[in-house]
């Protein structure tokens, strides 16, 4: 049963396009389907057209983000419907396809890395509108002990930051969602950016991509996603020592989080992430030159 509403009444919800959210009473009698398509969220299910999370210390800051995104007319995430009464957020289901892993053929192909960036450039400019108010101060996480401090530009916006595969909805072939908020923080353009490279871009070593990445040529995809997403000129020069410090960075709080966290954190972290980041650091050194130099040369 629901119990607590955080904004607007579940029944009779208006349509948003793009989402599917014919909620009734009934989806309380309905069947909980576990999602397990991600890493990290346990006790994630699907209700009908409904998707319940546990709450986290986090949960309140994303229902609020989605609900100004949502005034603000994006329709490319999930609403906030409410809190039931197990303390689970109530967010709608987004129709469409999620890849999964192994990921399927069509997450390597050029058009749908480009669409992942029009969809994260609409995303970055309604989030911009929201700016980062003070109720974002549960989604500013600490640095975890000795990481690199961030080289980035102050934050302007709630970035998503976890732009993989399994966290965007395709319908038609076209990117039409962002999923899974868990990791969204105050961000900049080029974080944003050089989080969608990472996935969609292919940039790291060939032995560490999914199998469908691997014969994606990261240089050339990499200035398809930039022009895709418009950086512009000052931004794009900044993209590879931002992606090597979010590289360095990253080892630090993947870290962190297996041993506060553990859970999913503790298995990728167990199951070599942490060995797998170093080796992309290393590849981002490496190549440092030739994806600047693809990153920096706008084609027409
Ligand atoms: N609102 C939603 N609409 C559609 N599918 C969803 C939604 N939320 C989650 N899913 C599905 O469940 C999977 C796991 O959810 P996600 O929120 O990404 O969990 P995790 O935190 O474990 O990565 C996703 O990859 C997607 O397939
Ligand atoms: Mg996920």
């Amino acid at each position: 049963m629901y119990c607590k509403s955080l904004h607007s009444p579940v029944i009779e919800a208006p349509y948003t396009p793009g989402m599917l959210i014919t909620v009734s009473a009934a989806d309380d009698e309905m069947q909980e389907v576990p999602l397990l398509g991600g890493d990290v969220t346990e006790g994630l299910v699907r209700v009908g057209n409904t998707v319940r999370r546990p709450g986290a210390v986090w949960s309140p800051a994303i229902a609020q983000l989605l609900a100004e995104l949502e005034t603000a007319g994006f329709t490319g995430a999930p609403r906030h419907l409410e809190i039931d009464d197990r303390g689970r957020h109530v967010l709608s289901y987004v129709d469409g396809q999620v890849a999964s892993r192994p990921w399927p053929e069509w997450v390597s192909n050029e058009g749908t890395a480009t669409s992942v960036a029009r969809l994260v450039r609409a995303y970055d400019d309604a989030a911009l509108l929201i700016g980062i108010p003070a109720w974002a101060k549960d989604l500013t996480r600490r640095d975890p002990p000795n990481a690199p401090a961030t080289i980035a530009d102050t934050p302007s916006f709630i970035g998503h930051m976890d732009i993989t595969p399994e966290n965007v909805v395709f319908r038609a072939g076209e990117a039409v969602a962002l999923i899974d908020f868990d990791l969204a923080r105050p961000a900049t353009r080029v974080e944003e950016v050089c989080n969608i490279l990472l996935w969609w871009g292919a940039w790291m070593p060939e032995r560490d991509r999914e199998l469908v990445m691997r014969s994606v040529d990261p240089f050339e995809r990499g200035a398809r996603i930039v022009d895709a997403y418009a950086l512009d000129t000052f931004d794009r020069a900044q993209v590879v020592e931002v992606a090597q410090n979010e590289a360095a960075r990253s080892w630090h709080s993947m870290k962190h989080r297996s041993e506060t966290i553990g859970g999913g954190w503790r298995r990728m972290w167990d199951a070599g992430v942490g060995d797998r980041i170093l080796r992309r650091q290393h590849w981002l050194a490496a190549n440092a030159d030739l994806l600047d130099k693809a990153v920096t040369i706008q084609v027409a």
